[in-house]
């Protein structure tokens, strides 16, 4: 081992040490930790819409958008991501990392400044540090502390306000109309991040909580993906044309980077296609229910959470792997999640909740972890 590679095995020793290392393991178990809400990306449907959509379309474009890479499928899916949506235009970024980075390193500059929420996904945090803007970091979902930060003049700059809609490790929502309000009484610009709630929220086309909230002309940005409820790969960024043009213009992430590749285009349209269906949005939402409702009877309060995400915290590292680990067991995948991703203190089991689970896998994971959790508090 060289000089280099002996630091870093130091850290990954320390790493373990804080129950903190990381390591790649496939799935197995009933998948309770994917982010595959619908249950699209195993769905006979999806696999033959996908099939229909690429007959006949060119799979690759090895070049970037700005040279040979846009295809006609890539600007027809855009008009149909924008009708979706509720926005006049859309972009599509190759993932939601990228967007956020993408999106927040092209709009705001060092002048600028941002309130965002405290809970706010890492490329939401990353995009920030990009652009440079001056942070103020808002305790989560506190509207007073908006509207006081709001309230400071900040002549020399803009004001933007960023948060996820859906926040993907506590599965509670922003109140969008709220932040609306704000952001009009104070001329600020509202950005979301609706990665989680796409495809789950929304009555008429279940675009995710822009549209519940009825807030998408209201928004400067909003980001959605399609790694989530829509079953594939992806991003996109709606908002009005001269955003969209901006962002084709200034946005480094999407300037210099390879066009997705028209086969994925495919398998993104057939998961907008698909997850109009209320049916199964309304049976996810019940399931979700139904387990907060057994785990809150014995006596883990999940209230706080809606929808498919449902956060059981923990509390220690070692306590949630352990958990975790047991459940893995019994044949649930549920996995651990740790600092950074949550704050320390606050590791958690985080069970993702899908349509095509059914009630006895539900009422089975309540029993189970309801068993292990006690257990350990006993133990
Ligand atoms: C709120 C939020 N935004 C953006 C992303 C990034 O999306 P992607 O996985 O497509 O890069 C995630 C991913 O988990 C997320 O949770």
């Amino acid at each position: 081992m060289n000089d280099l590679e002996k630091a870093l095995k130091d850290g990954l020793d320390r790493l373990a040490e804080e129950n903190l290392s990381r390591t790649l393991e496939p799935g197995a178990g009933l998948d309770f930790t994917s982010n595959d809400y619908l249950g699209l990306s195993t769905a006979p449907g999806f696999r033959e819409r996908i099939s229909t959509l690429i007959e006949n379309q060119a799979l690759s474009a090895p070049a970037s958008r700005l040279l040979r890479g846009t295809h006609p499928a890539h600007l027809d899916l855009e008009k149909k991501l924008a009708e979706f949506k509720g926005t006049e235009a859309a972009l599509i970024f190759p993932t939601g990392y990228q967007a956020n980075l993408g999106l927040l390193s092209a709009l705001l500059g060092p002048e600028d400044r941002v309130l965002s929420d405290e809970l706010n996904h890492a490329s939401i945090i990353d995009g920030l540090r990009l652009s440079g803007a001056q942070k103020c970091i808002v305790p989560h979902l506190d509207l007073n502390r908006i509207e006081e930060e709001l309230s400071r003049p900040h002549p020399g700059g803009r004001t933007f306000i960023v948060t996820e809609s859906y926040f993907s490790m506590d599965g509670d929502i922003a109140p969008l109309g709220d932040y609306a309000e704000l952001a009009e009484k104070y001329s600020a610009a509202l950005v979301v991040d609706d990665a989680h709630a796409t495809g789950l929220f929304g009555d008429v086309r279940g675009s995710g909580l822009a549209e519940e909230f009825g807030v998408e002309s209201s928004c400067s940005a909003i980001v959605s993906t399609f790694g989530k409820a829509l079953g594939s790969f992806g991003a996109f960024v709606g908002g009005s044309r001269v955003l969209i043009d901006w962002l084709i213009n200034r946005s480094r992430p999407f300037i210099f980077s390879t066009a997705t590749p028209p086969l994925l285009l495919g398998m993104m349209e057939a998961g907008v296609d698909l997850c109009g269906d209320p049916g199964a949005r309304t049976r996810l939402h019940s399931l979700a229910e139904r387990l907060r409702n057994a785990l809150s009877a014995g006596g883990i309060d999940c209230s706080a959470s809606r929808g498919p995400i449902v956060p059981v915290i923990i509390g220690s590292n070692e306590a949630a792997l352990d958990a975790a680990g047991k459940l893995g067991e019994e044949g649930f995948d549920v996995r651990a999640i740790r600092p950074p991703t949550v704050a320390p203190g606050s590791a958690r089991l985080r069970i993702s909740v899908h349509a095509d689970h059914c009630e006895n896998d539900i009422d089975r994971l309540a029993a189970s972890v309801l068993r292990i959790l006690t257990q350990e508090k006993t133990g």
